[in-house]
């Protein structure tokens, strides 16, 4: 079948039922996925040595910050460290995103918990591939879950970035969703079954979700390959209400590359039927009393500069 095309594309048509992506909706979608990634990843790094600056690169609603906070002494007594020294030794986070919603999402998260009591912490408007910080500033810099928004030129840019801004023997810590995303596969079904075409979504973007992608971009920043690490980690997905995130993950990337039409209104639910059915056919699909969980692979690099 000939899907419809729009008759004025420049309109941006939008289905009904398609959900408006808020700083909300997208923390309800993230629910503590990339936390637990980001929590798992600290508590090994930590404690950081003092004095550390620290880069939250794409801080998103500032999960990886809040974790570095949540590693940090919290009182005198938990630090072996006289008043006098303290200020200076503090850690430096400098948080930062393109999106000044996430910006004032993690600019109040911060202001709530009190964590410029643990830190010198800075949240700023930055895009990844444009960064301001001088040469050699950082001794870590994480990017969680945030290059592969980019393409492949900016991407790159981006990487150059972070190998710019980190001190020598500083650490670059990059994730990325690996092979192992049983939920994207049942997206693309739904897509290729609903519009009847063998194309991908935009979203799926196979070529990160391997190693070799990233590690050949981060040595093509400067990076030396000996000195880049990868492993991949197992991480929970937990799942209140499986009808609800299949709404919200549609509308966030069930659009295909040419924008969506008419009929991906008319099929809405039958995507989301097929959505649920695929969702709860994930061979790591498990229901539980908060709803059901799945299990998702993700890549943690560590390039050391
Ligand atoms: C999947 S979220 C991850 C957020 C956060 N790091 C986390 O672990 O939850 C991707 C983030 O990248 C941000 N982003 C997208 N393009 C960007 C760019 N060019 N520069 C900086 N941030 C960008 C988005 O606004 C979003 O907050």
């Amino acid at each position: 079948m000939l899907r419809t095309q729009n008759s004025h594309p420049s309109e941006e048509f939008k289905p009904k039922q398609c959900i408006p992506i808020t700083v909300a909706v997208f923390k309800e979608l993230v629910g503590t996925t990339t936390q637990k990634v980001a929590s798992r990843i600290i508590e090994e790094l930590a404690p950081f040595p003092s004095g550390s600056v620290i880069h939250d690169n794409a801080c998103g609603h500032g999960v990886v910050t809040s974790s570095i906070v949540d590693s940090l002494p919290k009182s005198i007594s938990d630090s072996s460290r006289g008043e006098e020294e303290k200020e200076g030794d503090k850690t430096t986070i400098h948080a930062t995103d393109l999106s000044p919603l996430m910006v004032t999402s993690t600019k109040s998260t911060a202001e709530m918990q009190s964590w410029s009591n643990y830190a010198n912490l800075h949240i700023s408007e930055m895009p990844m591939q444009s960064l301001t910080f001088p040469p050699n500033t950082f001794n870590f810099s994480f990017t969680n879950f945030g290059i592969f928004c980019l393409s492949d030129s900016l991407a790159l840019t981006a990487a150059q970035h972070v190998h710019r801004t980190l001190k020598p023997g500083g650490k670059a810590i990059l994730t990325l969703w690996s092979q192992k995303t049983p939920h994207h596969d049942v997206l693309m079904r739904t897509h290729q079954k609903t519009r009847n075409t063998d194309t991908v979504l935009p979203s799926r973007q196979d070529r990160w979700h391997g190693e070799t992608f990233l590690v050949d971009l981060l040595v093509e920043a400067g990076f030396d390959r000996g000195k880049v690490e990868v492993r991949e980690v197992d991480v929970v997905v937990d799942v209140e209400d499986l009808k609800r995130r299949c709404e919200i993950s549609w509308s966030l990337v069930g659009a295909p590359e040419e924008g969506w039409v008419r009929e991906d209104e008319e099929r809405w639910e039958e995507a989301l039927g097929l959505l649920e059915e695929g969702m709860r056919g994930m061979d790591s699909w498990q229901d539980d009393d908060q709803g059901g969980h799945y299990v998702v692979g993700v890549n943690v690099f560590v390039a050391k500069k």
